[in-house]
C-alpha cells in the first residue's frame, strides 16, 4: 500500500477519502496517513476516520509518503498551483487518483495530483495536466486540453477540442462549446452554455455565457 497525505480538510478531501475507499476495494492500493491543513483549529480532529495532523509543511516529515492536494474552490481557483509551489516537490511526490467508477480512455495520459472522481468520462486519449480535479460525471470528449491546475466541477461537460486554460474553474453543469478555449484564471458559472472563447480571468456565466458584469 502506497501511503498517502491528503491537503487540505474541506469538502474535496472528504469526496478524495470515499474514492480512496472505493480504489482499495478493488484492490488495496492506498493507506490515508492523515490530512494535513494550515487551520490550527482543524489539527487533531477527524475528518470520515482520518486525523488532521498538522499544518501542509509537515508533508516534508514524510518524505516516503506520497500526497494529494484536496482543495478547490471557485474564489481561490489557483488554490492547488499555489500549494504545489509553496512545497516545491517534484512530480514523483504526488499520486493521481482515479475512481474505479470513471471511464478513462486507454492511453490517457494523467498529469501528477490529478483526481478524477466518480463517473468522470475521458472519451478519447488526450493528456490531461497535473493537479486537474474532475468531479462527479465531468465530460471531457476527443482532443480537448485541459492544463494544470484546472477544476471542473460536477457534470460540466466539454465537447471536442475544446482547450482550457491552467486554474481555469468549469461550474457544476457548464457546457462548452466544441473547438473553444477557455482562457488561464477563468470562471464558467455553474449551469453556464459556452458558445464563445471565455478570455484568461474573465467570469462568463448564463445562457448564452456571457461576461458577468462587475459593479464596483
Ligand atoms: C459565477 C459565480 C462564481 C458568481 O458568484 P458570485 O461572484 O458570488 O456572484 P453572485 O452570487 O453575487 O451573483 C452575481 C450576479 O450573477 C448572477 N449569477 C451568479 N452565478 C450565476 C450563474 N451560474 N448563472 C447565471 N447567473 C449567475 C446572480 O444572479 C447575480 O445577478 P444580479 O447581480 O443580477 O443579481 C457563482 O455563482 C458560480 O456559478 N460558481 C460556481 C459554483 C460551482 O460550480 N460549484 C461547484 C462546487 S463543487
Amino acid at each position: 500500500m502506497t501511503p498517502l497525505l491528503l491537503i487540505g480538510a474541506g469538502g474535496l478531501a472528504r469526496e478524495v477519502i470515499a474514492a480512496i475507499a472505493a480504489v482499495n476495494s478493488v484492490r488495496p492500493t492506498f493507506e490515508v496517513l492523515g490530512l494535513l491543513d494550515d487551520a490550527p483549529d482543524k489539527h487533531g480532529s477527524v475528518v470520515d476516520g482520518v486525523e488532521v495532523l498538522g499544518p501542509l509543511d509537515l508533508a516534508r516529515s514524510h518524505p516516503d509518503a506520497q500526497v494529494l492536494i484536496c482543495t478547490a474552490s471557485s474564489s481561490r481557483q489557483d488554490s492547488r498551483m499555489r500549494i504545489s509551489r509553496r512545497l516545491g516537490f517534484d512530480d514523483s511526490r504526488y499520486a493521481t487518483l482515479v475512481h474505479p467508477q470513471a471511464s478513462v480512455a486507454a492511453g490517457t495520459e494523467l498529469g501528477a495530483g490529478t483526481i478524477l472522481l466518480a463517473c468522470a468520462v475521458i472519451t478519447a486519449p488526450q493528456q490531461v495536466g497535473r493537479f486537474v480535479v474532475a468531479m462527479p460525471h465531468v465530460l471531457l470528449t476527443h482532443d480537448d486540453v485541459v492544463a494544470d491546475g484546472v477544476t471542473l466541477a460536477g457534470r460540466a461537460a466539454l465537447a471536442g477540442t475544446v482547450r482550457v486554460g491552467e486554474s481555469a474553474y468549469i461550474g457544476q453543469g457548464a457546457l462548452v462549446r466544441e473547438g473553444l478555449t477557455i482562457g488561464a484564471g477563468a470562471l464558467v458559472g455553474m449551469g453556464a452554455v459556452v458558445l464563445n472563447d471565455v478570455p484568461a480571468g474573465e467570469t462568463w456565466v448564463g445562457v448564452p455565457a456571457r461576461p458577468l458584469e462587475v459593479t464596483v
